[in-house]
């Protein structure tokens, strides 16, 4: 059992003098300035720079804007692309274990039944021999999630797709800049989802974005996420005079409004600077620690694109001498935000009680998740914080007994 008693606050001096949020978003006057001219404009809900936004991610994606649809969180876009995509009581979707729970709460939702297939030790997607292992005569979806920003690899997954008809549905709530083999994530299955929550590489606050392969589902989408109304039923109050809806379907409340599009417009401008900024400071995390006791993320694979959206240490507290959840403690006493993605599902109790799932039939998740603590990678990061994050991990760790 390795010593985890000593004192290992930060070394005196250490401290930051304010708390770096983990996932801060970087705001800038261009954001700010939308905002203001939407609220002054009136126009707050759903329009026209909700079809500007769209229209801007479609282009940034490379595909036609027929195709895409924006939503008001990741989570609403899975479970709408679920619905869109005919599935419901009766079917399993497979997914990872190492990821959010709005993953698996958005197949819960659908009326499915989420099946688990753990990851690859190394690049923590889901392995395709392990979802060849859970196809059985109900499996009708996959759906991978892009962890950290990480392709999944999509060349097998689409193989086993192809092989047993089934739909797949990328979760790209970490994947804006994602892409596998020179083609971009969420363009691969029929659906992709991304999420513009706040600590994400793309914010609206909340949001998010629906992609789909055929047109048809992107419009039975845009229904079902404002009540079941009829196209475009946001024209209703416009200067072209009042127009009737029609309720088609019963539908949902997951519509995104123009405040939040605003300041996605300009944030996916920034995309790419953005994307350079946390390459540096992913180079400079992984020369800090290359000689430390931690297991590094591995680097992007030949002919990917990583997103860089999550930088994740492994802590072993064998090798580290200190415990995970200390670890992350002694983080926070050096004013440093941290994050955990994720605590593998089966270790919820609402999971384990319902389907039964034990931590250990998953163990490269279940180890991920009882090792792993994200690092703030955010735009926002600047170079003292780097500096202060770098500091930190080494202090906590050179004051352990590690061997
Ligand atoms: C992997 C994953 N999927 C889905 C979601 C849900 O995204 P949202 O908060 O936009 O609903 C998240 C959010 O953190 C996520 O990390």
């Amino acid at each position: 059992m390795a010593a985890d008693n000593t004192s290992r606050q930060c070394s005196p001096g250490r401290e930051r003098g304010s708390f770096l949020t983990f996932g801060a978003p970087h705001i800038t006057d261009a954001e700010i300035e939308e905002v203001v001219h939407s609220m002054r404009s009136g126009w707050l809900g759903t329009g026209p720079k909700v079809k500007r936004f769209e229209s801007d991610f479609a282009h940034y994606k490379g595909i036609p804007a027929d195709r895409v649809a924006a939503v008001n969180s990741c989570t609403a876009a899975l479970h709408i692309s679920l619905i869109a995509a005919g599935i419901g009581p009766g079917d399993e979707v497979i997914t990872t274990p190492l990821t959010f729970a709005a993953t698996i709460n958005a197949i819960i939702h659908s009326g499915a039944t989420p099946v688990l297939a753990d990851v690859d030790p190394v690049t923590m997607n889901i392995s395709p021999d392990r979802i060849r292992e859970r196809i059985t005569d109900r499996t009708r979806a996959i759906l991978p999630v892009h962890f950290a920003g990480r392709p999944c690899d999509m060349d097998a997954i689409m193989e086993i797709a192809r092989e047993h008809s089934l739909m797949v549905i990328e979760d790209c709530a970490h994947a804006v800049e994602t892409e596998y083999h020179g083609q971009k994530a969420g363009t691969f299955g029929d659906f992709g989802c991304f999420s513009f929550y706040v600590t994400k590489n793309v914010t609206t606050g909340e949001g998010g974005m629906i992609l789909a392969r055929n047109p048809e589902h992107i419009a039975r989408a845009k229904v079902l996420a404002l009540h079941g109304l009829s196209k475009d039923a946001w024209h209703r109050f416009g200067d072209a005079g009042y127009k009737h809806y029609y309720v088609t379907e019963c539908g949902y409340k997951y519509n995104m409004m123009d405040l939040q599009a605003a300041i996605g417009i300009h944030q996916l401008a920034r995309v790419e600077k953005s994307l350079i900024h946390r390459k540096r400071l992913w180079k400079l995390y992984q020369e800090a620690f290359s000689s430390l006791p931690v297991i590094l993320p591995a680097e992007p694979e030949p002919g990917t694109r990583h997103a860089l959206h999550l930088y994740t240490l492994l802590i072993d507290e064998k090798e580290c001498g200190i415990s995970r959840d200390r670890f992350l403690e002694e983080m926070t006493r050096c004013n440093i935000g941290v994050g955990v993605h994720y605590l593998s599902i089966p270790e919820h109790p609402y999971y384990r009680k319902r389907f039964k799932w034990k931590p250990e039939e998953f163990p490269n998740a279940m180890r991920i998740g009882r090792q792993t603590v994200s690092l703030p990678l955010s735009p926002a990061v600047g170079n003292r914080d780097i500096r202060d994050v770098i500091g930190a991990v080494h202090s906590i760790l050179s004051s352990t007994n590690h061997p």
